[in-house]
């Protein structure tokens, strides 16, 4: 992902190299692999010199062949500090090559980048939009086709078929598709159970565009009715989530909206008339409330996030309550702006008027 990052590039063997030299001018380089007639009967050839320049604006690329002695040339004259992608166990594989390489200098750039990564540019913004489309027109097959019967894969498949159909790179992850009491369990992906009715069905999954993720949940009745005791849970679950939307704001810590999750849980639930477990919340909320969602599902590991604009963060509380088979969760994904979070998927139906009923399914 750091490469294709940098370059927008996606085939293997390749070599970037960004240089400062002592007066501050830069110079960024790249290393290709070179076409070979032989190989190119078996997978095709390789992207040109020209096409490479083309998708990465870099002007300067040459074949690999020539890496060695470049690098040996650069660390000759200087002796300089070489930072690495460190997430990436073979760059320091490949460095073994270079002898005058001081394993104990290398610098790992993967903060940087993840730090660059948080904030998305305009087109970044536009690629998880064209996924998040997807991923709604693959939801909207969900609900026309959702009916006690059917099995969790034929769902999953539903969804990857139209991802693929509408011109998706594929899948963000495996789709979770988890009826009755399987909702309760966090990253259930088998998938093999046959919906019953009365049952809900929780939906997580997303389309992958560009290498662009989108990352979404929804809770469905199968039947297009809820029981009474879901549509009182639904109805937290629905309410925590849109307060807790407002809350997506510049400067606020992730781990503040994690707490307040907690408290609206609580104070919604105890609204509906449902009794807190007695261990507490958490034995029904025990996940995290959001993540960087980017060219990876979870584009970052950090869990210290302070918002800022440009961020792209899922908002996903959910209840897992095992002993009323209900595990329910949304999840949305917010482009932070200032004080006005934008709903990238707001689109994508979560109200109960636009779940349940006759009007939901044409079939
Ligand atoms: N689908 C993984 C997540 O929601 O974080
Ligand atoms: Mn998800
Ligand atoms: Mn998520």
């Amino acid at each position: 992902s750091n490469y294709f990052y940098l370059t927008g590039l996606t085939e293997p063997e390749q070599s970037l190299v960004l240089y400062k030299d002592e007066l501050g001018n830069t110079y960024e380089k790249l290393f290709i692999p070179e076409s070979n007639p032989e190989m190119e009967k078996w997978i095709g050839s390789k992207i040109s010199l020209e096409d490479a320049s083309k998708i990465s604006g870099i002007e300067d690329i040459v074949y690999n062949s020539l890496k060695i002695d470049y690098l040996e040339d650069l660390t000759s004259t200087v002796d300089p500090i070489i930072g690495i992608d460190k997430t990436q166990p073979v760059h320091a594989r490949d460095l073994n090559d270079y002898p005058l390489f001081n394993e104990e200098k290398l610098i790992d750039l993967s903060p940087f980048l993840e730090k660059s990564r948080f904030i998305k540019d305009k087109e970044e913004i536009e690629q998880i939009q064209k996924a998040i489309e997807l991923t709604d027109q693959g939801i909207n097959e969900l609900l026309k086709n959702l009916k006690p019967g059917l099995k969790e894969y034929q769902l999953a498949a539903l969804f990857e078929y139209s991802v693929k159909n509408n011109g998706g790179d594929g899948l963000s992850f495996p789709t979770i598709a988890a009826a009755g009491e399987n909702g309760t369990i966090l990253h259930y992906t088998k998938n093999n159970k046959e919906i019953k009715d009365n049952e809900l069905v929780l939906f997580d999954l997303g389309a992958k565009f560009n290498g662009y993720c989108a990352d979404v949940s929804r809770t469905f009745p199968v039947t297009g009715k809820f029981t009474p005791i879901q549509e009182k849970f639904y109805n937290v679950v629905l309410k925590t989530q849109k307060e807790l939307i407002k809350n997506y704001k510049s400067g606020t810590k992730l781990s503040e909206i994690q707490q307040l999750t907690k408290d609206l849980f609580i104070q919604n639930l105890e609204n509906e008339g449902i009794p807190i477990p007695e261990n507490g919340i958490e034995d029904w909320y025990y996940h995290n409330v959001g993540h960087s969602l980017g060219l990876n599902t979870h584009d970052s590991q950090n869990r210290n996030i302070i918002l800022e604009d440009g961020m792209i963060i899922t908002c996903e509380p959910g209840l897992y309550a095992q002993e009323y088979n209900i595990g329910i969760r949304i999840e949305d994904d917010i482009l932070i702006n200032g004080d006005n979070p934008i709903n990238l998927t707001e689109n994508i139906p979560k109200e109960i008027e636009d779940i349940t009923g006759n009007k939901r399914r044409l079939n």
